[in-house]
């Protein structure tokens, strides 16, 4: 049976795509399988002989039972070897694992960069804080990168494969940092911290009757606090523009490596394409698109007619036509795919894609994570096979 892919396919798996590199970053938009495809990719290096982390962001529970991962503390843990042996996975490298809680990211990093233990809990206790860290549009991608970079500098794994947080537009990813360090740079926080600021001002008159309202109505002192979290974090903005660069510079590294996770549906399509342009502009290093949950072409050639004939002689007329408009359903979306996938091939000009099919079940366990590594680390021909199999 012949097998009809629409794109350029990638000849070689995704090790080779990540040969030479330290960081791969999946992004993508919401939802594609960023999550699934991290983990799926860590566990195929590790299967290699490297000592790979993951860093996932909100996994889903069983995924997460999985991987072992029980606590978010903010640490790469081990996925047991007996784990990984039972489930008949052989990994001659390390499989370490992470959930990345962005809200203690977030403190660890002002533990790092203030100047005094002091400050610090002042600033995590200051109630503007608490809100912030999770708040600020850009932080939890921040802080996914701030423990990326810690992670990067530790040189305790030899690949760090990063999940990227839900984001509504995957190009917010980029530019976190920078809107974080224009947050904090920018007239609001100026205004507040200055001395002569609207902030200061408006704190000197604390006895002014509406505030004086509403902290009564709502027990909130909430310009105090703003004013208070600002001025601590005066002269800490510098901090973070240096370890905002520091980000920056590794993700352009060339040990680097951007692989953009996307679904075949058109807007995942639309958003990968302008990533990729994106990428090219801001001069991060890209290394190919996994396509995922790709519909293939269960009729390839055949008419649902045929399907329903054959069927109906072994099963009831009703639920023989029921199957066959499966096939139909089915064989209509495997040619939307087609047509979404060669439109994203044309636009990446040649630039490997992987693609990994629809599975009959979610992906949220050891066997699952298996599938997907078959898919991605395959050859081009293997692959090609692989969904030949599925096919016939
Ligand atoms: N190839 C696949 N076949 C079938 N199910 C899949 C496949 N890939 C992922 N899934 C399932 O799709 C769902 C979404 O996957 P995942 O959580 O990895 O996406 P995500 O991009 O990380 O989402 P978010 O943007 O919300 O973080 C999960 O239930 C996962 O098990
Ligand atoms: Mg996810």
């Amino acid at each position: 049976m012949s097998v009809r892919v629409a794109a350029p396919r990638a000849e070689a798996g995704i090790s080779e795509l990540l040969g030479g590199k330290r960081v791969c970053v999946c992004a993508g938009s919401g939802g594609v399988g960023k999550t699934t495809t991290s983990a799926a990719i860590a566990l195929g290096m590790a299967a290699q002989g490297a000592k790979v982390a993951v860093v996932t962001i909100d996994p889903a529970q069983r995924l997460a039972n999985a991987l072992g991962l029980r606590e978010l503390d903010n640490e790469p843990h081990r996925v047991a070897p007996e784990m990984l042996d039972s489930a008949g996975v052989d990994v001659s490298g390390e499989l370490w694992a992470m959930m990345l809680d962005p809200k203690r990211t977030f403190d660890e990093l002002i533990d790092r960069l203030s100047p005094t233990a002091e400050r610090a809990d002042e600033i995590k206790a200051n109630r503007v804080y608490r809100e912030l860290s999770s708040a600020v549009s850009g932080s939890q991608e921040f802080t996914a990168m701030a423990k990326l970079y810690e992670l990067d500098q530790d040189r305790r794994f030899d690949l760090l494969v990063l999940d990227t947080p839900p984001t509504r537009n995957a190009l917010d990813f980029l530019d976190a940092p920078r809107r974080l360090n224009a947050f904090l740079e920018g007239p609001t926080v100026r205004a507040l911290v200055r001395p002569t600021g609207i902030g200061m001002r408006v704190l000197g008159r604390g006895a002014s009757p509406v505030l004086g309202a509403l902290r009564r109505v709502t027990g909130v002192d909430l310009l105090t606090d703003l004013g208070a979290f600002f001025g601590l974090l005066a002269d800490m903005t510098e901090d973070f523009r240096t370890r905002a660069a520091q980000v920056e510079k590794l993700l352009a590294a060339r040990t680097t490596a951007f692989v953009l996770v996307t679904s075949a549906e058109r807007e995942p399509i639309d958003e990968a394409i302008w990533f990729h342009r994106r990428l090219a502009q801001v001069k991060l290093p890209f290394a190919g698109v996994v396509v995922n949950r790709v519909h293939h072409d269960l009729l390839s050639g055949h008419d649902s007619e045929d399907v329903r004939r054959a069927l109906s002689r072994t099963l009831a007329p009703e639920l023989a036509a029921k199957v066959a408009q499966n096939f139909r359903d089915y064989h209509v979306l495997a040619g939307r795919d087609e047509r979404n996938i060669a439109r994203l091939g044309d636009a990446l000009g040649g630039h490997p894609l992987l693609l990994v099919p629809h599975l009959d079940e979610d992906v949220h366990d050891l066997d699952g994570l298996l599938k997907m590594r078959r898919y991605l680390f395959a050859s081009g021909e293997e692959r090609e096979q692989l969904i030949a199999n599925m096919v016939a």
